[in-house]
C-alpha cells in the first residue's frame, strides 16, 4: 500500500503516525488533505537503518552520527540539509528535512518491508491532541485512511524531540521523548528554541514551522496554573466556576485530588513522575472532551526531564493561558 501511494497508520513509541511514502510527492499531499495540515508545516521522514540517511540528508555532520549512535532507534528527530530524492512538498518547501528512527518494532518493520523511507507526522487532525491509542486514531482518521496498525497503547506519549543541526549552536526546536538533559550529554552547546516556553509571535522566524500553529487543543479553554500556589488557585478558580453552574475538568497531580469536590478530576501522574505525566497528557485531554467539561483547569508540571515536553503540550493546548501563582 504504501509503495503505491497509500496512506497507512503506523504505530511508534511516542505517538501514532499517518505514514506515507516520502520519496513520492502526491502521496505526500495525500498526508495533508487527510489532516487538514497547512502545507508550508514539514512532515518528518522515518528510517529503520541509519545509512538511510546519507540519501536523506545532503549533509551529515559528526553530531548528526554521535546522536543517532546514543539515542536512535528512540524518540529524536534530527533536521538536517535535504537532499534532493526528499521533495518539497514533503518538507514544506524548506531546504532541511527531519529524519528519525522509530523504536517500535512494527514501525521499523514497516519502514523495511516497504523498502522506502516513510513521511509520517502524528496521526490526528491538524491542531488536536496527537493519538497515543488506536481509539484516538480512529476518531480522528476513520475513513481517511488505507489501513490501520494496531500496536496497542504508545509507551512514551508525547512525540520525539526535534534538534536542528542546521543552525550554530544545535538548538532543540521541540521537546519530547529524549530529555533536554540527556541531549546536553552528546551536545553540550545546545540551545531551546524560544517557542518551546513562550509564546511565537508572527515576526518570529518560523525555523520550526510546527510550533507556530495552536496544537494539542482539547476543545473546552484551559488555563495552566504555575509557581507553588498554583493547586490552591485551581481549587478557588474551581469553586468558582462550579458555583456559576459550570461543569470543571481538573488536571492535576497525585494527592490533589480532594481540592477539588465536585470536578471532573483527572490525574497526570505524581507530580515527580514527568515519564508517567507523558504518557497520560493527550489521553486525558481527550477524555476531557469527551466528558464534555465546559472549561480545564491545570497543573503545570515541573520542567526536568520528560516534563519540559509535557509542560510545552499543556501550554499550547492551554493557547499560552497561564496563572502565575507566589508564595
Ligand atoms: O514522535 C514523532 O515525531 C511523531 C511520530 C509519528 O514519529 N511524528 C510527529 O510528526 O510528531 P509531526 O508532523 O506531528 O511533527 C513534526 C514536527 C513539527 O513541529 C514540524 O514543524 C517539525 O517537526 N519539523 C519537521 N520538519 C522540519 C524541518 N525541516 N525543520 C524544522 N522543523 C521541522
Ligand atoms: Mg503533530
Amino acid at each position: 500500500m504504501l509503495r503505491a501511494g497509500g496512506l497507512v497508520i503506523l504505530p511508534t513509541e511516542t505517538v501514532y503516525g499517518l505514514g506515507a511514502n516520502a520519496l513520492d510527492e502526491a502521496a505526500a499531499a495525500r498526508i495533508y488533505a487527510a489532516k487538514g495540515r497547512p502545507s508550508d508545516n514539514p512532515l518528518i521522514v522515518h528510517i529503520a537503518d541509519f545509512d538511510e540517511i546519507y540519501r536523506i540528508a545532503a549533509e551529515v555532520p559528526p553530531e548528526a552520527e554521535r546522536l543517532a549512535a546514543r539515542f536512535w532507534p528512540g524518540p529524536l528527530t534530527i533536521v538536517l540539509p535535504k537532499s534532493d530524492r526528499i521533495p518539497r512538498a514533503v518538507s514544506g518547501g524548506l531546504d532541511t528535512v527531519a529524519v528519525r528512527m522509530p523504536a517500535h518494532p512494527v514501525a521499523r518493520a514497516v519502514i523495511r518491508a516497504a523498502g522506502v523511507p516513510i513521511a509520517a507526522p502524528s496521526a490526528n487532525r491538524s491542531g488536536r491532541p496527537s493519538p497515543t491509542r488506536i481509539d484516538h486514531v480512529r476518531q480522528e482518521m476513520d475513513g481517511r485512511v488505507d489501513l490501520m496498525l494496531d500496536g496497542g497503547d504508545c509507551d512514551v506519549g508525547v512525540e520525539s524531540s526535534v534538534v536542528t543541526l542546521v543552525t550554530d549552536p544545535p538548538r532543540l526546536l521541540r521537546p519530547g521523548g529524549v530529555p533536554l538533559e540527556a541531549l546536553r550529554e552528546v551536545l553540550p552547546g545546545i540551545v531551546l528554541d524560544r517557542a518551546v516556553t513562550g509564546r511565537m509571535d508572527e515576526s518570529d522566524r518560523a525555523s520550526a514551522p510546527g510550533m507556530k500553529y495552536r496544537h494539542y487543543a482539547p476543545r473546552a479553554p484551559m488555563t495552566l496554573y504555575e509557581g507553588q500556589r498554583a493547586a490552591a488557585e485551581m481549587a478557588r478558580a474551581c469553586r468558582g466556576a462550579l458555583a456559576e453552574g459550570e461543569r470543571v475538568g481538573v488536571l492535576c497531580f497525585a494527592g490533589e485530588e480532594p481540592l477539588f469536590p465536585g470536578a471532573y478530576v483527572r490525574v497526570l501522574g505524581r507530580g515527580d513522575a514527568p515519564d508517567m505525566q507523558a504518557h497520560q497528557l493527550f489521553d486525558l485531554l481527550r477524555d476531557m472532551d469527551a466528558v464534555g467539561v465546559a472549561r480545564i483547569l491545570a497543573h503545570a508540571p515541573d520542567r526536568a526531564g520528560l516534563g519540559l515536553a509535557v509542560y510545552n503540550r499543556m501550554l499550547k493546548a492551554a493557547g499560552h493561558q497561564v496563572i502565575h501563582t507566589e508564595e
